[in-house]
């Protein structure tokens, strides 16, 4: 039993997070919003849509339905870690992001984009 709660405690906290940046702007998902707002609002912004800085460097809308079914998690996931094609975009770790945040910075991108 306390082994089956340990291992659900992730994903219940990062899943409660993303319910709570909508339903109020608390900060619930460990650190990962707090995160979000630092280091990738620059650039994906606060909606998730881009800044003006992000949309010069081509970041994709992340509320754009079309977007989020065009990539698995997994293509974020490389992207985040490994960088892409796309010379402007700086992978996760150059930004001194815990590649163990990961799995809940998708949640956070995926949650932009609604249902
Ligand atoms: C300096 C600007 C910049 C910052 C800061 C930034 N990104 Fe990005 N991001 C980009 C650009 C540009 C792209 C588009 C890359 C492409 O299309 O090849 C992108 C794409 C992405 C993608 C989509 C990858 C894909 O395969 O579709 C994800 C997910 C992402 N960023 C997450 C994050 C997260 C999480 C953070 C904060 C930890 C962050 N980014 C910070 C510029 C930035």
């Amino acid at each position: 039993m306390r082994r089956f709660l340990n291992y659900c405690a992730i994903p219940v906290v990062a899943m409660f997070g993303v319910y709570f940046s909508f339903a109020a702007s608390t900060v619930n998902a460990g650190d990962v919003k707090k995160i979000y707002k630092d280091t990738c609002e620059l650039c994906h912004g606060a909606d998730g849509k881009g800044s003006e800085a992000g949309k010069q460097f081509g970041v994709p809308d992340f509320s754009n339905p079309d977007y989020q079914k065009s990539r698995t998690d997994a293509q974020m996931k490389e992207s985040m870690t490994n960088g892409t094609k796309n010379p402007n975009y700086v992978k996760l770790s150059d930004l001194g992001v815990d590649i163990a945040d990961l799995d809940a910075l998708v949640t956070v991108v995926r949650g932009f984009g609604g249902k």
